[in-house]
């Protein structure tokens, strides 16, 4: 017997993406996902995502949370987004992740969490003593993605696991409740020289807030002294820069270094070696340390400024949590009509 081949998803390409609020951003988050948010707004419908939910996976200050959200949020705006055109929210404020997350661990399989390698790293030896929310994290980015039946996920490449979770649970769900392509297979979007920054005194470990060393990473409110100072104490190797990108083979520093220089100056990396190969760091450093400060000061200026005026903040994320709903709950009725749920 002959099949007809399946109609593939007919809905519409939205782009989702969030941060946690868990300590300041720094430049990971920025070259990673936060350049891509801005690029995106201009050609797609967004909806970014302030994900303080996840945040609660681990221990946090309930005081601070708030107002860590909101820096995001000031964050995000600072970068270049535009609140008018993509919509930015704080997840909790939005119900549906929450309620489809839950139906999607009737969904999920524990052997594929058991798979997620963030989960074994960020728990370590003490898988035991970890909230179980924290193991379920990436069950609830899937939510927070399907939601919005996003087609695209503009995310840092330490993301691209629980993407592929994301996909699994969608298409588990469309063929367990035989409902063909309800649920798109959201696609990551990683491609790009700042995918993966990584720490600044080691090359083999990313960019990341819970470092406890400040001098591994580039914050976005670091002044220009303080880039200065840290991409001067950077790790990286007697030699010159290489010539061509074959050379960064074996100098992961380096190549972290080269990378985000391109990143910043949107230039490739031979283009970077084609004017600095052979050059020595006493030169490279400056000129990385000035390109950032360069790009980085005026997202500060402007953060600090949003921060300052509470009330107008708050009213962004208000209006951007409606029309998140908007969106999300009559898409969550249909969920519940499928999965046999009581209506409301
Ligand atoms: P979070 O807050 O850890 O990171 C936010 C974004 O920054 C990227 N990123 C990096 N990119 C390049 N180099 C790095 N060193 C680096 N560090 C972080 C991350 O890949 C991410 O894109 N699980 C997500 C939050 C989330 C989410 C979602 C994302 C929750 N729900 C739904 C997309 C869609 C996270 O870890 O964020």
């Amino acid at each position: 017997m002959t099949t007809a081949p399946m109609p593939a998803y007919a809905g519409p390409s939205r782009v989702f993406s969030g941060m946690q609020p868990t300590g300041g951003l720094h430049l990971g988050n920025y070259l990673g996902a936060l350049v891509k948010f801005v690029r995106l707004q201009h050609e797609h419908e967004c909806i970014y995502c302030v994900v303080d939910l996840h945040a609660i996976t681990i221990e946090h200050d309930p005081k601070a949370l708030q107002q860590q959200c909101r820096e995001v949020a000031a964050a995000y705006i600072a970068a270049g987004v535009d609140p008018k055109k993509a919509i930015i929210f704080v997840q909790s404020a939005v119900p549906a992740h929450a309620e489809l997350a839950w139906i999607f661990n009737c969904v999920a399989r524990m052997g594929w969490l058991e798979r997620m390698t963030q989960f074994k790293d960020k728990a370590g030896k003490n898988a035991e003593r970890m909230s179980v929310g924290l193991f379920d994290y990436p069950v609830l980015q899937a939510a927070d993605i399907l939601a919005y039946k996003a087609t695209h996920v503009p995310v840092g490449e330490d993301q691209k696991q629980h993407l592929e979770l994301s996909r699994d649970i969608a298409a588990r769900f469309n063929s367990d409740y035989n409902a063909p392509n309800f649920f798109p297979l959201p696609e990551p979007l990683i491609q790009g020289p700042g995918a993966r920054i990584m720490s600044l005194r080691d090359g083999s470990k990313k960019m990341s807030k819970s470092d406890p060393s400040d001098q591994s990473r580039i914050n976005l409110t670091d002044d220009a002294d303080a880039i200065a100072n840290k991409f001067k104490r950077a790790t990286t190797d007697p030699l010159p820069l290489p010539e061509t990108a074959e050379g960064l083979k074996g100098r992961p520093e380096v190549e972290n270094l080269v990378g985000i220089y391109a990143a910043l100056a949107d230039l490739s990396v031979d283009q970077v070696l084609g004017e600095w190969g052979g050059k020595g760091f006493g030169a490279f450093k400056p000129a990385l340390a000035d390109i950032a400060a360069q790009k980085l000061a005026p997202i500060a200026g402007e953060m600090r400024r949003l921060l300052v005026d509470r009330t107008a903040l708050d009213e962004i994320l208000r209006d951007g949590a409606a029309r998140a709903d908007a969106i999300s709950a009559p898409m969550m009725s249909q969920v519940r009509d499928i999965v046999g749920l009581w209506r409301r």
